[in-house]
C-alpha cells in the first residue's frame, strides 16, 4: 500500500477539538482502507492545505479504490447509510459530518465508481464562534461600555462556502 502524505507547514492555527477531529480523520481512513482492500496497488493519499476560499484549512483523504456511484453519492452522510452489509455501521460519515459541522465547518465528497474517492474535510481558520470572550470584552461588558468590534466574525459568518465540489 502507498500512502502519500502532504502536510503543508505554514497552515494558520486552527481552533478544534482536537479528539473529536481525530474521530472525524479516523472515519475517512478507515472507510478508504475499506475501499482500497481488494485493489492491487491501493494508494491513499492525506494531505493539509489551505482551502481556495482563504478562509478554511482542509484536510483531504484520497483514495483509489472501488469509488462511488454518482446516485449514491448524495446519501453517503446520512446515518445507517451502508453499502457494507453486516460489517458497516453506516455512522462514520454521518458522525464525521456531524463533528465538522460543529466546528462551523463540512465535508465534501467527489467520487468516480471503480477510480476513487476524495474527502475533504474544511475547517474554518477563525470559528464562527468561540467557546469564551476573551477578557478584555468582559471587562468593558462590565462597565458598561461598548464591546469591542469584531469585523473578523462577521466576515466568517457572512463567509464563502468552504468547498464547491460535489
Ligand atoms: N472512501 C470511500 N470509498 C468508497 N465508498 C465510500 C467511501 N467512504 C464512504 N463510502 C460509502 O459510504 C458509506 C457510508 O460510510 P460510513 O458512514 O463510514 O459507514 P460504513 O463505513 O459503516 O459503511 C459506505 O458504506 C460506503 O458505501
Ligand atoms: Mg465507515
Amino acid at each position: 500500500m502507498t500512502v502519500e502524505r502532504q502536510f503543508d507547514v505554514d497552515l494558520p492555527a486552527v481552533m478544534v477539538d482536537p479528539d473529536a477531529i481525530d474521530n472525524c480523520v479516523l472515519n475517512l481512513l478507515l472507510n478508504a482502507l475499506d475501499a482500497v482492500a481488494r485493489h492491487p496497488d491501493p494508494r491513499l493519499a492525506v494531505r493539509t492545505e489551505r482551502a481556495d476560499d482563504g478562509c478554511h484549512v482542509r484536510i483531504v483523504v484520497a483514495d483509489n479504490g472501488v469509488g462511488i456511484p454518482a446516485q449514491q453519492l448524495p446519501g453517503i452522510f446520512n446515518a445507517l447509510t451502508t453499502t457494507k452489509g453486516g460489517r458497516g455501521t453506516g455512522l462514520g460519515l454521518a458522525v464525521a459530518m456531524k463533528i465538522a459541522l460543529e466546528h462551523g465547518g463540512d465535508i465534501t465528497a467527489t467520487s468516480e465508481e471503480g477510480r476513487g474517492s476524495t474527502f475533504n474535510l474544511a475547517l474554518p481558520i477563525r470559528p464562527a464562534r468561540e467557546p469564551s470572550g476573551p477578557p478584555s470584552r468582559t471587562q468593558s461588558e462590565a462597565t458598561g461600555l461598548p464591546a469591542p468590534s469584531q469585523p473578523e466574525r462577521a466576515d466568517t459568518a457572512s463567509g464563502a462556502e468552504p468547498e464547491g465540489e460535489v
